[in-house]
């Protein structure tokens, strides 16, 4: 038995490590999915075998409760509330670790070493639960979206986590009273609460991405706090994993950690709205646009955010599949935030068949924008904001962009004037060369399905 377990778990790592290899590109995607349930197998069954577990009964319970509470979720959860989700995995995750620790404090009340890693596990652990409950509130909007602020409030922050720090600092070095571990544990789920009031909704991925990592490196605590080897690397591939995707997109947002996590980005900008309105525009419909696209030689698609809220991408697949019929190239430009959650366009394009090869990385498409007859936004606004290149005043200032300005006529699909994330005009829309077409993605792009027959 001793041995079998050990084999396990050095195929659960085997595979995790292979999950998170096959995660980073979209055309292995699934099989890095797969590696990673596989993995997770390997590690349940192999946990099953230990010596040290010698009642199954409520494990099969806690099994039993796990799957009907987590296989609806994955089933009913639409695409576009994968952030909810992601964050819901890491309150139930984070959760189970610090109630762990909470169990092996109890049970042993450790010194040393061991109790150091308990202490940054419970920390760790019930901080990111709170935070990531309240990441889930406000992506599905339950809580105020927008970031809340007051004055001295990092003060106050600091000054919380630094006395739950200093009571675990206290557990490590000598027996403590029994009110010290409630304590911390209650000022760990308040901290993790107040870390995140003051962020807006739309950094929320980011911010999933950065709390991934604390529940990884919880886990790797506890590793540390059990003997658990498994455990340690797993939640060290996590901890590096869920930061190097934050800073990775930090910097394709052009922001900072310090920005996201205390910037109080995503505020509509005062008076942006009724400037918008009334600057004038060229808008065009459906069929006008069909006209101009069965000219064109090359077409450059750029989605965005709103393509994901109309799920437009079966559409626009037919659209490319008459386009291309017709001899047109078509091909899809993403931009590395485009949408709310990293590899968002890439996930939804590949669900609608479009194939890998139409599919552009802004830099390596960037250029072509200048030989292309028609560059087609739908639903994109701040990965277009040419402002980014040029207002240093501008919240977005720095983030680079796909150049579709660059393009002989630009086509704008959205609902209105109103700001993407970033709550700021766009400069895009009042080119001479640029077409806004009004109206839901879906039903516009249906539309001019419709009228391309009509242009041959
Ligand atoms: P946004 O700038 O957010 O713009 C989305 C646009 O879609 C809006 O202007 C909206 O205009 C339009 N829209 C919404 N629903 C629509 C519908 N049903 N049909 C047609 N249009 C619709 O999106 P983006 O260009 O993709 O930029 C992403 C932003 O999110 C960036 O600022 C990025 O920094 C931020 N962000 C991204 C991530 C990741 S990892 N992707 C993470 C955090 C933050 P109307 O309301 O007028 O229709």
């Amino acid at each position: 038995m001793e041995q079998i377990w050990q084999i396990a778990y050095i195929f659960a790592a085997l595979s995790i490590i292979g999950s998170i290899k096959w995660l980073s590109s979209p055309a292995t995607a699934r099989r890095g999915v797969m590696a990673g349930q596989i993995g997770m197998l390997f590690a349940v069954v192999g946990t099953l075998l230990r010596h040290e577990v010698v009642d199954y009964e409520f494990i099969l319970i806690s099994i039993f409760i796990g799957a009907a509470i987590g296989a609806p979720l994955a089933y009913l959860m639409p695409m576009t509330a994968v952030p909810q989700l992601t964050a819901l995995s890491h309150a139930f995750g984070s959760l189970a670790a610090a109630l762990v620790g909470t169990a092996e404090y109890y049970r042993l009340t450790p010194t040393g070493f061991t109790m150091t890693a308990l202490v940054i596990e419970t920390v760790l652990g019930y901080l990111t639960f709170t935070a990531s409950i309240m990441a889930f509130g406000k992506l599905q909007e339950l809580v105020p979206t927008r970031p809340i602020t007051y004055k001295g409030q990092n003060f106050v922050n600091i000054a919380l986590l630094l006395f739950a720090v200093s009571l675990g600092l206290w557990m490590i070095v000598e027996p403590t009273p029994s009110w010290v571990f409630p304590t911390f544990t209650g000022l760990s789920l308040l901290f993790g609460v107040l870390l995140i009031i003051p962020i807006g909704g739309g950094d929320m991925p980011t911010v999933i991405a950065l709390l991934n990592s604390y529940a990884g490196a919880a886990c790797a605590a506890m590793g540390f706090a059990l003997s658990n080897r498994l455990l340690i690397i797993a939640g060290a591939l996590n901890a590096a994993s869920g930061f190097i995707l934050s800073v990775i997109m930090c910097k394709a947002m052009n922001r900072s950690f310090l920005n996201v996590l205390f910037g109080a980005f995503g505020q509509v900008q005062e008076g942006a709205i009724a400037a918008m309105s009334t600057k004038p525009v060229h808008s065009a419909t459906a069929e006008e646009a069909a006209a101009i696209m069965s000219g064109a030689r090359k077409i450059i698609v750029v989605p965005g955010y709103g393509m994901a809220v109309a799920q437009a991408q079966h559409k626009l697949r037919e659209l490319t599949d008459a386009l291309t019929k017709r001899g047109v190239e078509v091909r899809f430009a993403i931009h590395p935030v485009a949408g709310r959650m990293p590899g968002h366009m890439n996930v939804l394009l590949a669900e609608a068949d479009i194939p890998y090869d139409k599919m552009h990385e802004m830099e390596e498409i960037n250029p072509d924008f200048a030989e292309a007859d028609v560059a087609l936004v739908i639903g994109a606004n701040d990965v277009v904001n040419p402002a980014a290149r040029h207002d240093t005043l501008s919240p977005i200032f720095g983030m680079p962009i796909l150049d579709v300005d660059k393009a002989h006529t630009v086509m704008v699909i959205k609902r209105s004037m109103s700001p993407g994330f970033a709550g700021i005009d766009n400069e895009l829309y009042y080119m001479d060369r640029t077409l806004m077409l009004f109206g839901d993605a879906k039903s516009f792009v249906a539309d001019i399905v419709k009228e391309l027959p009509a242009h041959s």
